[in-house]
């Protein structure tokens, strides 16, 4: 070694610390000494963080080497630490070693001096770097967003990190005795086992498991686990990722695509039911009419053939007449039931005006429905205004199947550049705040058609106090 090496030397006889010199110096070794001969020399010395070693004498008028190592391993735990003295029983050298010095030396066999010195600074500086690479694995596997174990084939715990004491709500020495089975139960059966070790058969590979806290919490985690050699042994390192948010999205789409199909199912049987519903109303209405009317021209006909004057025939034309009137009468219902010509021709206010009108005069239900001016006199686009109208509709619909007996207020009005439709009924209400799966459809349509014209949708209600919708859009 090329380098200086600087040497505290504790030592009270001044020919002691002389022999000690002339020994190191003779065997080449390129250093400098501080001596100190009491404690508070040695003390002052060690202010200066710079030495490599301490050789310390055992018995000092008022202080040994047992103090001087316990000063030098507080404050320099860097600094090697050999004991150069006269005489020293072989229990006491063990046990000096054992508290952490690095040799012993007789003075009176110092050949060896050298050597001992250059051995302990060595050593201790591959325990520092041991040592910092021990903290930068620590630090690491600490800093891991999930959870990190080790662990051997007899399922003991080797090392963790602190995540899983964290998450498992468990503190480190009740992990110092529990197995990997203790925490986590496998959602499949090839790495679940009470009895035998938790290994899996093949590499690398991810697992999804619950993680069972001591608090009963139950989370889902993937596993990632390979197998390791560590301290001579197969073990097997972990990391797990905690998945419930992936969990719930999942959960939420098999819920959603489970919605997204009966709501296809309904469409379809409406559309089915409406067909049946027009064709008999059709077959039996105007095709009655039609038919009335197509005897009545042949009556018309016989009598014209027969000679008969138009003003003989007042009265036949009038029946015609009205049969015709009642027809397109028919037609009109048909037409308005499948969607309100008001819509198009008026808009959605008079729309709304009259489908209220004729929810009062059905269900007997007071309805009553006001739009501020702004809002009868801004022209919607027609899907949206379809949209708020269906809205409205199955609102209605909703009050007469459930709401029992009550009064309903709607308003339209146009707030701070959004169009806003309120229906607020009196009647019996519903816990709208459920989270529980919705089995029925009529809200997920309004949710849905909501979305698909840019609104937003919120349905407040709680039972006995009624429940209030609110339709709200940005406008362009
Ligand atoms: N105005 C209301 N007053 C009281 N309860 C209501 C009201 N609107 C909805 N509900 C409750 O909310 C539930 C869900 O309504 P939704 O419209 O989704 O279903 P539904 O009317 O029962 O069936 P459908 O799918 O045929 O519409 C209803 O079953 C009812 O319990
Ligand atoms: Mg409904």
């Amino acid at each position: 070694m090329t380098q200086e090496l600087k040497l505290l030397i504790l030592e009270d006889s001044p020919d002691d610390a002389d022999l000690i010199q002339r020994v190191l110096k003779r065997s080449g070794l390129n250093f400098q000494a501080v001596v100190a001969s009491d404690e508070r020399g040695f003390f002052n010395a060690l202010n200066d963080n710079g030495f490599h070693a301490v050789l310390s004498d055992n018995a000092l008028p008022q202080y040994n080497s047992t103090e001087a190592l316990k000063l030098v391993k507080t404050i320099h735990p860097q600094t090697a630490f050999i004991l150069v003295t006269g005489t020293v029983s072989e229990e006491f050298a063990v046990k000096i070693i054992q508290d952490g010095a690095d040799d012993y030396i007789l003075k009176t066999n110092l050949t060896r001096l050298p050597t001992a010195i250059m051995k302990a600074i060595e050593r201790k500086k591959s325990q520092k770097e041991v040592e910092q690479e021990k903290n930068l694995s620590v630090e690491i596997i600490n800093s891991l967003p999930g959870i990190f174990y080790l662990y051997d084939k007899s399922g003991r715990f080797i090392r963790w990190n602190r995540n899983l004491e964290f998450v498992s709500h468990y503190q480190y020495n009740e992990v110092a005795r529990m197995k990997p089975w203790d925490f986590f139960k496998a959602d499949r059966q090839t790495i679940s086992s009470t009895a035998g070790p938790w290994f899996s058969e093949s590499g690398p590979q991810g697992e999804e498991v619950t993680l069972i806290g001591k608090d009963g919490s139950r989370i889902p985690y993937l596993l990632l686990q390979t197998e390791i050699e560590y301290g001579g042994s197969a073990c097997l390192l972990g990391i797990g990722m905690d998945i419930s948010t992936s969990k719930k999205s999942e959960l939420e789409l098999k819920e959603l695509s489970v919605q997204l199909r009966s709501l296809t199912h309904r469409l379809n049987s409406i559309r089915e039911q409406e067909q049946r519903r027009i064709a008999r109303e059709i077959h039996d209405e105007l095709g009655q009419q039609l038919t009335g009317l197509k005897m009545d021209v042949f009556t018309l006909k016989n009598a014209v053939a027969a000679g008969k004057t138009a003003n003989q025939l007042e009265t036949k034309f009038g029946e015609v007449f009205s049969l015709i009137d009642e027809a397109i009468k028919s037609i009109r219902k048909i037409a308005s039931e499948l969607r309100p010509s008001m819509l198009d021709d008026l808009g959605l206010v008079a729309a709304l005006e009259w489908q209220s009108q004729e929810f009062t005069k059905r269900f007997n239900i007071e309805t009553s429905f006001n739009a501020d001016e702004k809002a009868k006199r801004y022209e919607l686009d027609p899907d949206v205004a379809t949209g708020f109208f269906r809205i409205y509709q199955e609102s209605l619909t909703n009050v007469a199947r459930h709401a029992g007996p009550c009064t309903v207020k709607s308003t339209l009005e146009i707030t701070n550049g959004n169009i806003i439709m309120k229906v607020m009924d009196t009647g019996k209400g519903f816990k709208s705040d459920n989270k529980e799966p919705r089995k029925t459809l009529g809200l997920v349509g309004v949710r849905e058609r909501a979305m698909m014209i840019g609104a937003n949708v919120e349905i407040f209600s709680e039972p006995g106090q009624g429940t209030e919708l609110i339709l709200s859009m940005p406008l362009p």
